[in-house]
């Protein structure tokens, strides 16, 4: 298990689940918007990663050219504790 820092609250991931980051965060109650329930396309899941580290990016996380620190939590799984943002 990894502690995910976001909005003033820290929920237990377990970085070895199949599920990705948006969805174990919003099962954990998390209000993440995920307009495109995470086939990668809408970008509202967006994270910005202000510490830790991530499973590297995705083909369609490259293909959409994030700002640097941006990544899509629905794309994505924590490799270590991490402290991030949402963009929406
Ligand atoms: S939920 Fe749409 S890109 Fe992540």
């Amino acid at each position: 298990m990894v502690t995910i820092h976001l909005n003033g609250k820290n929920y237990q991931i377990d970085e070895n689940a199949e599920e990705s980051l948006m969805q174990q965060l919003k099962k954990q109650g998390a209000e993440i918007v995920a307009a495109c329930n995470g086939a990668g396309i809408c970008q509202t899941c967006a994270i910005n990663v202000k510490s830790g580290e991530l499973t590297d990016k995705t083909d369609t996380e490259e293909m959409m050219d994030l700002p640097e620190g941006q990544r899509l939590s629905c794309q994505c799984k924590p490799k270590t504790d991490c402290d991030i943002d949402l963009i929406y």
